[in-house]
This record gives structure tokens, sequence and C-alpha cells, in this order.
């Protein structure tokens, strides 16, 4: 009996060392995570928003994957060193994707390597179950942000839905990259940690398509939510206390007839940026952006919204020239880059940044 125990357990360690090397779990305190993220099992994270980031410092591994599924599609823009390549992932069984089949990786070396989730929640909802690496392979404190925090809360726009992508076309799923929005660009050039909340055809009381006002599951009742398929799995604001939040909402609401009336839509996103503020103990400076897609009278009311609770108002109407457009109607790359180059300035002047 001894004698079998001991055999089963010598086969078990070389083939599980030979076979899969060593398992790091998503909550190795060495690996660090930007956005909302459902920790609550600790083998196996879920992303859903936009630009939720992992990464990690890796050292003495010639092999490296991670260790990922998708409810829909999913696409991760990864980053090593400077090198980056995009990850699709389809399928919704948890399978090891290669890095180190793509880059090859010197032991000696560290390696920075880091997703981040290019495409929105409503595409796809990701699971992370940690990173597979040779035995003997060490991560190294992964140095934590400082300083600048801003969230970026939105529709299509904001998720840069259609954005990669020659016109005429339809959208495709692999034509987000949040990386290369409007919200990406500006976070980049600050050097500021980036949440993005953002579902395309979301309006503050009326969704795209809709023609019940308010509609079902408008922008409002999804924020809160760390996934946002999941109506009870509330995040915890004490998480993540941006300096900023830029709102571009209302895009839907005013897309198609029937409009809500002024009072309803000016009503709903005073107390949704209420909300906000009160979750937020740090009390953030408020920019809410009207366009690129839509003008008034969704403008006008955006700005009577902004001049009420004294947020900061920026705007993007009738900015788009034909070159700006990806595909869908929606601002393509260069759109995104005119968008930032809009916004960059004002946010700048009122943070002091
Ligand atoms: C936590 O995740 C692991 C890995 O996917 C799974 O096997 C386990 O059942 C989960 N635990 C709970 C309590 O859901
Ligand atoms: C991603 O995978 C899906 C399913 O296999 C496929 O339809 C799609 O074309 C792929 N996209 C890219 C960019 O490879
Ligand atoms: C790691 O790489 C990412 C993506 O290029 C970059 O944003 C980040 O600053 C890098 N972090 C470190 C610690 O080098
Ligand atoms: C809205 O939600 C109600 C209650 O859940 C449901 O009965 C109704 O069918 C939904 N409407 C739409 C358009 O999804």
């Amino acid at each position: 009996m001894k004698i079998y125990i001991f055999i089963s357990i010598l086969v078990c360690l070389l083939v599980c060392s030979c076979a899969s090397g060593l398992l790091i779990a998503p909550s190795d305190v060495n690996v660090y995570y930007v956005g909302r993220v459902d920790k609550s099992n600790g083998s196996q994270y879920v992303l859903a928003w936009s630009g939720v980031q992992f990464s990690v410092l890796v050292t003495g591994t010639t092999t490296f994957s991670a260790v990922l599924d998708s409810v829909g599609e999913t696409y991760y823009s990864v980053y090593i060193g400077t090198a980056m390549y995009v990850l699709n992932i389809s399928s919704s069984t948890p399978q090891p994707y290669s890095i180190s089949e793509t880059v090859s990786l010197d032991p000696t070396q560290t390696y920075n390597i880091t997703f981040i989730k290019r495409s929105e929640a409503e595409i796809g909802i990701s699971t992370f179950y940690g990173f597979l690496v040779d035995n003997g392979a060490s991560l190294l404190p992964y140095p934590k942000a400082r300083g600048r925090a801003i969230e970026f809360i939105g529709d299509s726009i904001t998720c840069g839905y259609g954005m990669i992508g020659v016109p005429p076309c339809s959208f495709q799923p692999d034509q987000e990259d949040i990386t290369l929005t409007y919200g990406g660009i500006i976070a980049q050039e600050l050097n500021a940690q980036f949440y993005v909340e953002a579902w395309s055809g979301k309006g503050i009381v009326k969704n795209y398509g809709s023609t019940t006002i308010p509609s079902n599951e408008t922008f409002p009742e999804l924020y809160p939510l760390t996934i946002p398929t999941q109506s009870t799995d509330y995040w915890d604001f004490n998480d993540f206390l941006p300096d900023a939040v830029v709102i571009n909402l209302g895009s839907n609401d005013y897309e198609q007839l029937p409009h809500p009336s002024q009072h309803l839509f000016e009503s709903t996103f005073i107390e949704f940026i209420n909300y906000i503020s009160t979750k937020y103990s740090d009390k953030p400076t408020i920019f809410l952006i009207c366009g690129p897609m839509i003008g008034n009278p969704c403008c006008q009311y955006i700005q009577n919204i902004a001049v009420a609770i004294s947020a900061v108002y920026i705007d993007m109407q009738d900015i788009l020239k034909p070159n700006d457009y990806g595909c869908a109607g929606h601002p393509g790359v260069e759109g995104h880059a005119k968008m930032a180059a809009i916004a960059l300035p004002i946010i700048q002047k009122n943070m002091g940044w």
C-alpha cells in the first residue's frame, strides 16, 4: 500500500512537471491587474469590460502560456517588451495560449508580459486561469501604478466599435482596439491608470434599436457591475479612485425616434452622475462629451447638465471628416485621434496635469 502510494506520487510528479511545468494562479500577488476583475475565485478571474489588463514580470522560463477562455469572442493585445500581437479567443473551453511560440524567450532575461482586453463585454467575457511557465521560473514584484487615474464611461464610441477597418464596412468583433480609442490615447498621453466601462448601443434612458422609454438595461443599470452580465456582481468602488471621470453617453438616446423627453434625459443623467460621485470618496472631476455621432438636442441637454452639476463639457459635434471614419459609421483610428486631440488639453487644463 505504502509503495503503491509512493509510486503514484512519483509518477504524478514526473508527469506533472514534464507535461505542464508550473501553474501561476491568477491570485498570485505578483500578477498585477488594472480594471474591474471578478476575483471571487482565486483560481479563475473573470474580465468583461474593455481595457482590463493583467501583467507580470517573469524570469527563468523558455515557455509562457496564459490559460484563458471566452464566452463569445475576446481579443487581447499582448505586449511582450516592446512587441505586441493580438490574441483571438473564441473557445469557451479553457486552454493555454502560448506566448513563447510567438516570441522566443531567453530564461536569463526578465520579461514584462501584459494582456489588455481590447474588445468589449458585449462581444465576449473571458476567464483567466493562470500562467503556465517552466519549473524554476519566477515572478518579480510588479511596480504598482502611482499618480493619475482616469475612467472612461460610454457606448460604442468609447469601446472603439468598428474603429479598425476602412469603410464601407460593417462591424466585425475584431475591429475594436481600446488602446487606440480616444480614451486609450488620453490615458497613455497622461501616463494615467485607465479604466473603461462601455457597452455598444447603451443609453441613459434609451438603448439603440429600442422603442421603449425607459429601455431595459440602460447604461446606468450596468455601470455598478464588475461583470455587466451578472446582475448581482457589484463592483467595490473603494478598489479604484479616479481623479477624472469622462462620460460620453446620450448618442443612443437620440439616435432614433421616439426621443426621450428633455426632462427625463437630463434628470436621469444627473442621477447617474450623482451616483458615481457618491460612490467615489475622492469626488473626481466629471467631464461630459457630446458627439461626434450626435448633435442637438442631445448636446444642448448635456451642456445643461454640465452647468447644473459643475461638470466640464467637451463638444465633439461634427468633428469627423470622411477620412476619420472606421466601419459602421463610427470613428476610425483617425477619428479617435481627433477626439483625443480635442479632449486632452481640456482635461489637462482642468486637472492641472
Ligand atoms: C474555482 O475555480 C476553479 C478553477 O476553475 C474551479 O475548479 C472551482 O470549482 C471554483 N470554485 C468555486 C467555489 O466555484
Ligand atoms: C478569431 O477567431 C474566430 C473564430 O475562430 C474567427 O471567426 C475570426 O476570424 C478570428 N479573427 C481573427 C482576427 O483572427
Ligand atoms: C509593461 O508593458 C506594458 C505594455 O507595453 C506597459 O504599459 C507597462 O508600463 C510596462 N510595465 C513595466 C513595469 O515595464
Ligand atoms: C424588459 O424587461 C421586462 C421585465 O423583465 C420584460 O418583460 C420585457 O420583455 C423586456 N423588454 C425587452 C424589450 O427586452
